[in-house]
């Protein structure tokens, strides 16, 4: 296995999706465990992207439980359609916040935490997670993130295995 993922530094964003997104995609098609491919995803994210906060929260139990993620510490629990997580879980789509303050019900784990990006992750119709990513800037997010997170969701979702079926 490669120790670090290699982005080219000074490169466009989009430049270090296209190059990130695809070692991701690899990493995740040749490792099974559920697990350990949402921790790893989320490391990835975050040391190449310069992101706040990268991490999974998943569908148990009709709530979103904190899973695999980097960055300080979150809040554990989120109802459907409460917060930006719990409302892309809701309305089955990405949202992105370009300001967190202006969010009506955003919760706040982080007041670090400027703008957000949420992508639910979908398996056979049914959310079974999000992938949520944090900005320490305003408008830190836009369609380029949209359109690369969720290609990476999408690859995730081919592999997926959930922890409600393994009882974990
Ligand atoms: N801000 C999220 C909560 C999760 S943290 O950002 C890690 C929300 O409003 O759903």
């Amino acid at each position: 296995m490669v120790e670090e993922f290699r982005v080219s530094p000074q490169l466009s964003k989009e430049d270090s999706y296209k190059e990130l997104i695809p070692q991701i995609e690899a990493l995740v098609a040749s490792e099974t465990d559920l697990i350990a491919n949402l921790a790893n995803i989320s490391a990835a994210l975050k040391t190449a992207m310069g992101f706040l906060w990268v991490g999974f929260y998943l569908v148990k139990n009709e709530e979103l439980v904190l899973g695999p993620f980097q960055g300080p510490i979150a809040c554990t629990r989120i109802q459907k359609g409460k917060g930006v997580c719990g409302l892309a879980w809701k309305m089955k789509e990405s949202i992105i916040v370009a300001d967190v303050d202006q969010f009506p019900g955003h919760i706040a784990c982080s007041s670090a935490s400027k703008s957000e990006i949420v992508v639910p992750v979908t398996v056979y119709d049914e959310v079974v997670g999000v992938l949520d990513v944090d900005s320490s800037v305003l408008r830190g997010f836009d369609d380029i993130d949209r359109r690369f997170l969720e290609r990476l969701v999408s690859a995730l979702e081919e592999t997926w295995v959930t922890p409600i079926a393994l009882d974990i």
